[in-house]
């Protein structure tokens, strides 16, 4: 796919599979799979231990799907300092990197950053987090994630208020070019009331890489 169109066209819905879903001895397997049934884009959870307890992927793994896939690579940075790291993944051929508005005190400046080094910028979440400051930031960023779970890992439970977190992005976004990605907890019932809600971007672990059917999984949360 063509990110500069399909991005800027708000009305089309991205639906990227979460890799951290896929079977870790065969990520290219899930790669194979999301690239057949589909997907726009691919989503790679990036953990460090400390923001999240658990570990996962580098930016070695990005630099080689990147020769692997035309899939886009969306970045989701669940790091303390995500500044010092957000270069590797933007060199090593990042398409989108988000990282967590609860790890920096410093978001408009990385966001800048992240569009410097030729990458889209998001800014991401937590279900605990005050939404309210994100007006300070959108015109500088491309993409907010919205958190429905407490971050961490995949199958983890949906939160409910996600909706409405989802409703309070679109208000303060207006009509400026900005996806509202919702990560975590995104399943075959309840896609459909978070695009109602406003969300153009959805991030499916679990949901996806556990479908009988992954291309139906796809339309299905596409709705389309
Ligand atoms: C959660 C991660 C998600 C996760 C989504 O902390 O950021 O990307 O892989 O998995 P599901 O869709 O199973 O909640
Ligand atoms: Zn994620």
């Amino acid at each position: 796919m063509s990110l500069v169109d399909d991005w800027e066209d708000l009305n089309r819905v991205l639906i990227s599979p979460s890799l951290l879903s896929a079977d870790p001895a065969r990520v290219i397997d899930g790669v194979r799979l999301a690239e057949e049934a589909g997907a726009d884009l691919l989503h790679i959870d990036v953990m460090d231990g400390h923001f999240v307890p658990n570990l996962s992927f580098g930016p070695e793994l990005v630099r080689k799907l990147r020769e692997e896939t035309q899939l886009n690579l969306e970045i989701h940075l669940m790091v303390d300092n995500p500044a010092d790291i957000i270069p590797l993944f933007a060199d090593a051929g990042a398409d989108i990197i988000a990282f967590h508005r609860e790890a920096s005190p410093h978001c408009h400046r990385l966001l800048e950053e992240i569009r410097h080094l030729g990458a889209r910028s998001g800014i991401a979440y937590n279900p605990g987090q005050s939404l309210e400051d994100l007006r300070l930031v959108c015109d500088v960023v491309d993409e907010v994630v919205i958190m429905g779970v407490n971050p961490g890992s995949s199958g983890a439970r949906f939160i409910p208020g996600t909706f409405e977190r989802v409703q309070r992005v679109a208000q303060i976004i207006e009509d400026r070019n900005v996806r509202i990605c919702v990560d975590g907890g995104v399943d075959l019932d309840n896609a459909a009331l978070l695009r109602d809600c406003g969300a153009n971007l959805l991030v499916s672990g679990s949901c996806f890489f556990s479908a009988a059917d992954a291309p139906a999984a796809i339309r299905t949360l596409r709705g389309s």
